[in-house]
């Protein structure tokens, strides 16, 4: 299966993206946590997009969909795979279309995972990330046994720096003007499914993998 993730910042795509990915055996790639990588990796890519995510901004599509095409073309996503955080604007999506067309394949399915903004407001305030293995945490939904430690390796969490409030504001204006009309436009084309993804993160699971498996 071939699959796009999108949703508001906070929505929950990479939380329910590792679940999905294990569900259907494909790879999740994530551009925030490649984007993710190479920052703290201090690689040139990284160097480039840490000014635009610290501000909340995209990266240039230049960039992305550079990176993205090389993901795909890698053996392991030759059967399918999961897109979180990417395509994020109508031009990205075209390119996403030429670059599965020059692999000979075509995108399947979008879920949208559709989420409040007060609710987004209180999960991204108290998600936590592990250094170490990635894993998403939240301090009062997700909450680890220790404080600040990871319950699955036992490395440190921490706190994103694009999670302060003023910078969780622009990204839901940033998503506003260019992400959301993404959905129309998969809506239009009969790919999207609208996944309700309030309730705890098992009940959104199961109705993203319901909905899946109807469409596939
Ligand atoms: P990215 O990392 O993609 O950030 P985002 O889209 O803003 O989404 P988030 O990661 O903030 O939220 P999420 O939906 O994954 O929620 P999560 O599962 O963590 O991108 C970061 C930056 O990289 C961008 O701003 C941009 O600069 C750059 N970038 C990335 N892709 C790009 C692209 N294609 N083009 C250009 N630039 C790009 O959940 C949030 C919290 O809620 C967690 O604490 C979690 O535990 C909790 N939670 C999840 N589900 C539930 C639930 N059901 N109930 C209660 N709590 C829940
Ligand atoms: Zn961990």
């Amino acid at each position: 299966m071939r699959l796009v993730l999108v949703g508001p910042p906070g929505a929950g795509k990479g939380t329910q993206a590792e679940f999905i990915a294990e569900r259907f055996s494909i790879p999740k790639i994530s551009t925030g946590d490649i984007f993710r990588a190479n920052v703290s990796g201090g690689t040139e890519l990284g160097k480039l997009a840490k000014s635009y995510m610290d501000a909340g901004d995209l990266v240039p599509d230049k960039v992305t969909v550079a990176m993205v095409r090389d993901r795909l073309g890698e053996p392991d996503a030759a059967a399918g795979f999961l897109l979180d955080g990417f395509p994020r604007n109508v031009a990205q999506a075209y390119e996403l279309d030429s670059a599965l067309g020059d692999l000979g394949s075509s995108l399947d399915v979008v879920v949208e995972l559709e989420v409040d903004s007060e609710e987004v407001v209180r999960r991204l305030s108290g998600r936590r990330m592990c250094r170490k293995c990635g894993h998403i945490w939240h301090v009062d939904y997700e909450p680890t046994d220790a404080e600040g430690v990871c319950d699955l390796c036992g490395g440190d969490l921490f706190q994103r720096d694009d999670d302060k409030a003023e910078t969780v504001r622009h990204r839901l204006d940033v998503y506003a003007e260019q992400t959301a009309p993404l959905i129309k436009f998969y809506d239009q084309r009969g790919q999207l499914v609208v996944v309700d993804a309030l309730g705890t993160v098992e009940d959104v699971t199961e109705r993203a993998i319901t909905a899946l498996t109807k469409v596939t």
